[in-house]
């Protein structure tokens, strides 16, 4: 997998100094800290979607956001193929960031709710001169294409918009300035069950349309068999068990794993439901 992988990460860790308690403070004992996330390692292929499960507080966020360098790592290693996230500055890191775009759970923390959609999908990939964006109408229409809304929502504001819609235009934002990598953050947890679906759907055929690699995080495990062609289950700030879903699902190895399965409705039988209705 090494040769093709898009996207390596080496041992990457980040721990959190906690407060001080009273009597260390007075002590003059350093503060405990946490170990959100403890020495991970994984890959992400070309083309790939891999699942990030794991329940709260596991560290997900913190693994996530380390990727584009939203929080500062501690330690370990983020190479995009083969380019030092870690290392890099000024343009070197902002170049890097538009190769790896955020979904947010919340669709406002990449939309001013202000702004008309149309305006803040061109602004995005005027700033990264990105191709056909001298041509706004024709560059809007086709990136709200891509997530499968009209042109018409080019006037609207965010919103205006359903929870679901607004999600579609957060990510036709995303896309505005030609990302590789897709790291979407519970981007589908706050939504209706019915509105996930057709999210999930929407990553697939992306995936398929432009090759894009998908790095998904999501605490909802039926979320995850649905999209993710591997999985990584992460347990107090350590992957505890790597996979392809079906397998990993199937047949869990860790006793996390086993009993974060245990405590969801089965994933793979909710899949293979909805896939009867369908
Ligand atoms: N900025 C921060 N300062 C201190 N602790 C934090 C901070 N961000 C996250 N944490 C802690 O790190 C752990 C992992 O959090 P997070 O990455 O958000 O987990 P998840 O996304 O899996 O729910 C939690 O214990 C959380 O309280
Ligand atoms: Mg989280």
């Amino acid at each position: 997998m090494s040769e093709t992988a898009l996207l390596r990460v080496e041992n990457l860790s980040k721990t959190f100094a906690l407060r001080r308690s009273f009597s260390e403070w007075v002590t003059r004992r350093p503060g405990e800290v946490h170990r959100a996330v403890d020495r991970v390692s994984f890959e992400l292929a070309h083309g790939e979607i891999l699942g990030l499960a794991g329940g709260s507080g596991s560290g997900k966020t913190t693994l996530a956001r380390m990727l584009i360098r939203l929080v500062e790592p501690d330690g370990g290693g983020v190479f995009l193929e083969g380019q030092d996230v870690r290392a890099a500055k000024g343009r070197d890191l902002r170049d890097l960031r538009r190769r790896m775009q955020m979904v947010f759970q919340d669709p406002y923390s990449s939309l001013n709710p202000r702004m008309q959609v149309g305006a803040a999908i061109i602004e995005a990939g005027r700033v990264h001169h990105q191709p056909g964006s001298e041509d706004p109408e024709a560059f809007v229409t086709h990136m709200l294409d891509l997530v499968r809304l009209p042109s018409t929502i080019a006037r609207r504001r965010p919103r205006d918009l359903s929870g679901g819609q607004r999600q579609r235009v957060a990510i036709a934002r995303a896309l505005a300035v030609g990302p590789q990598v897709l790291i979407a953050d519970e981007a589908v947890s706050a939504l209706d069950v019915s509105i996930q679906t057709q999210l999930l759907n929407l990553f697939l055929d992306l995936r398929d349309e432009l090759g894009l690699s998908i790095l998904f995080v999501a605490h909802q495990l039926s979320v995850i068999a649905e999209v993710a062609d591997r999985v990584a289950i992460m347990d107090q700030g350590v992957i505890v068990e790597v996979g392809p879903t079906a397998e990993v699902f199937r047949s869990p190895q860790a006793d996390y794993t086993k009993t974060l399965l245990a405590s969801h409705p089965h994933p793979l039988t909710i899949v293979e439901s909805t896939q009867k209705e369908a």
